[in-house]
């Protein structure tokens, strides 16, 4: 080997994706692995399973240049920590959630859409056919009807002071400041007149909800002159069910409730929304296919998109592993026993995760407001828009076929003696 050989033989570098050693393009730091100022004894003390603990990639990225792509500044500089945990939820998102047979469900709590994030990461997201179910708290589909109706919500400050805001008819979510009157209110009349339709005169779930309101939020952006603002709007245009764990509890539930008092025949039902969730699991798993779960926070969106699997398992007893890939971010611990931090390893104990396949899955603890815009950059920089799965429009289908593998699993009978129905 001659020396210019030997010495390229001994450039390596970090390559973050693989996390193993390459040889190095020119375009990295080298290093020469020999000219350490270590001691002769040092190198030679031999120890049985170093090797194996030490193979990970070493770190030194190169000077920051303010000229890198965003994708590769987390690539290369997300190295350890939650910059860390950032990376490979990025990577994990991208590079395996994002294959074609892979079922997408994502939950969103915290206050997201007032912060924006509807219009720059969920929109985007639903677009590209990178997500294809959402369960969100009320607030956060409640919220993004002010985006739809051009009704302005604005910067403001955390520091503020509330009863002057009040005197001034502004509420405040943090540092996000909205009307009371000609935001809220506004958003809230509007939305009654909407309950009161014939369309919305019956049973339904939330999927259903939501998507007839997303007709009427598409509407809205079109008549305003807007694009792609509304998460409600680019759902009902994908046909990406939205289901809202807990529909008596925003200001979508408490107007639901309110026209009820004037004979309003609407009624959620949240057992059609269980079911249906469930269903697109079980579909997915038995067309050969996988499912996976981003969660943004915790919360009940959080637990109501996890508990598809145990209502497999557990409720309609039909066999079943867990789901195949897990990514949340969060900023709750586990030690608290809250849902919201708990670990996608204890949520292999309740069937919720599969655990053949806990390597796939992350947690990163930081806040989504910086999550969420760095993963919808790198996945839509990295991957090509899928084609929309449209399970709104396949929740009849898939209701008929997990009711008979339900049947099919179980010795039980109609309670009223009669013939399932699967058709
Ligand atoms: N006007 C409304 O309709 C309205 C307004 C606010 C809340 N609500 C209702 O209150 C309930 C609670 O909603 P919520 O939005 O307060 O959820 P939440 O704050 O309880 O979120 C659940 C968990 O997610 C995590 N989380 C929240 N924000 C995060 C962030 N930025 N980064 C990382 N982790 C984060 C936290 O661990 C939190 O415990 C919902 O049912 C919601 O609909 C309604």
């Amino acid at each position: 080997m001659s020396s210019t050989q030997s010495i390229a033989a001994k450039l390596v570098r970090v390559d973050s994706t693989t996390n193993m050693a390459k040889k190095a393009p020119s375009t990295t730091r080298g290093y020469r692995e020999d000219l350490s100022e270590m001691p002769d004894w040092m190198k030679k003390k031999k120890c049985p399973n170093r090797d194996k603990y030490l193979s990970g990639a070493r770190i030194l990225p190169k000077n920051i240049k303010g000229k890198e792509k965003l994708a590769d500044l987390i690539d290369e500089t997300f190295l350890a920590y939650n910059g860390a945990r950032l990376r490979e939820g990025c990577q994990l998102f991208t590079q395996k959630m994002l294959e074609p047979d892979v079922t997408i469900g994502m939950s969103l709590s915290g206050a997201l859409t007032p912060a924006g994030l509807g219009c720059s990461a969920i929109v985007p997201l639903i677009k590209a056919g990178f997500v294809d179910w959402i369960v969100a708290t009320g607030a956060n589909l409640y919220h993004d009807l002010h985006f739809a109706l051009n009704y302005p919500v604005r910067a403001g400050s955390f520091k503020m002071d509330d009863t002057e805001l009040r005197d001034n008819d502004i509420v405040r979510v943090y540092d996000v400041l909205l009307g009371y009157s000609d935001c809220l209110m506004a958003t809230d009349e509007i939305l009654r007149g909407i309950l009161v339709q014939p369309e919305f005169q019956k049973e339904m779930g939330t999927a259903e909800l939501h998507y007839l309101l997303g007709r009427y939020a598409a509407e809205w952006e079109r008549k305003a002159g807007l694009k792609d603002v509304s998460v409600l709007a680019a759902a009902y245009r994908a046909g990406v069910p939205c289901y809202t764990s807990s529909p008596g509890d925003s200001t979508i539930g408490m107007n639901v409730a309110g026209v009820e008092l004037r004979g309003n025949k609407l009624r959620i039902n949240p057992s059609i929304d269980v079911n249906e969730t469930t269903a697109y699991v079980l579909a997915a798993k038995r067309s050969g296919g996988r499912s996976g779960v981003v969660l943004w926070g915790g919360g009940s969106p959080k637990n109501f998109m996890l508990q598809t699997e145990p209502q497999i398992q557990e409720v309609l007893r039909i066999k079943e592993y867990g789901q195949d890939f897990f990514l949340q971010v969060t900023d709750a611990r586990p030690d608290t026993g809250g849902l919201s931090g708990a670990t996608p390893s204890e949520a292999v104990s309740w069937g919720k995760v599969d655990p053949n396949r806990l390597p796939d899955a992350v947690v990163c603890y930081t806040d989504t407001t910086i999550a969420m815009p760095l993963l919808t950059h790198y996945a839509l920089s990295r991957h090509a828009p899928r084609p929309h799965r449209r399970l709104y429009d396949q929740r009849r289908a898939m209701m008929q076929a997990l009711t008979r593998e339900y049947f099919a699993h179980n010795k039980v009978k109609m309670l009223d003696g009669s013939t399932p129905q699967f058709d």
